[in-house]
């Protein structure tokens, strides 16, 4: 059974970022009734915190030395949830912009599955080379501030060169990105945001 595993990113009930990916799956699900939606919640999913054997495992694996059993666990524990993105065809990232970049759940999901042997490999002639194969990946990514249009009012957006880097360096190069904002000030220019986005959601969730 294919599969699309759905990162959600944002701790809130009124989530826009959510609301978007509900729209998003209403439709995919429509199209692609044989599907596995496989939901990971960034806030409510246990993630190992990356100190001790799971970083010392990191560090083994760039030096050339074997595990020790401890590091092999913590090593193992990323692998588990690595598997979940290496086993989707497509994937679903719904996410706030906060602080200019991405919320560190999403960081810390970054920083336990990117490692030597599961998600790079580094060759001394080529240099970093991702092992994973590419999936089509959707990034839905909800700021207060309207990076659609430009009126962003000075803040800028690293979320998005961000995402598109970290998830390049581990082979996911077919990544779309749809922006829902401005989500906070006056009703009209919210209601009119939203509306794009889902509109727009709908549409790719027919040939995703
Ligand atoms: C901690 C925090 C930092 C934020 N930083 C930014 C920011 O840098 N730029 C921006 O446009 N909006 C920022 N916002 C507003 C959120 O991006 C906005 O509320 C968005 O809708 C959150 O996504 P969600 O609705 O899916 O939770 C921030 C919100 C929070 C809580």
């Amino acid at each position: 059974m294919p599969k699309l595993l759905h990162l959600a990113c944002s701790p809130r009930a009124d989530s826009e970022s959510a609301a978007g990916a509900r729209v998003f799956l209403e439709h995919f699900r429509k199209a692609h009734s044989d599907w596995d939606i496989d939901l990971m919640d960034l806030w409510r999913d246990h993630l190992p915190d990356f100190s001790g054997a799971i970083l010392d495992a990191k560090y083994a694996r760039l030096k050339g030395q074997a595990f020790t059993d401890a590091e092999r666990d913590g090593f193992a524990a990323a692998e588990r949830i690595a598997l979940r993105l290496a086993l989707a065809d497509r994937v679903l990232i719904s996410t706030p912009m906060w602080n200019f970049g991405i919320p560190y759940r999403l960081k810390h999901w970054l920083d336990v599955i990117i490692q030597p042997g599961l998600t790079f490999r580094f060759d001394p002639s080529q240099g970093y080379l991702p092992p994973l194969k590419d999936r089509p990946t959707l990034v839905i990514l909800a700021s207060g501030s309207d990076f659609v249009t430009g009126m962003n009012r000075g803040r800028i957006d690293m979320a998005t060169p961000y995402m598109r880097e970290a998830l390049r360096f581990i082979g996911i190069t077919s990544v779309r990105f749809v922006p829902i904002g401005p989500t906070t000030g006056p009703a009209d220019p919210i209601r009119i945001a939203r509306e794009h986005a889902h509109r727009r959601l709908a549409e790719l969730a027919v040939n995703f």
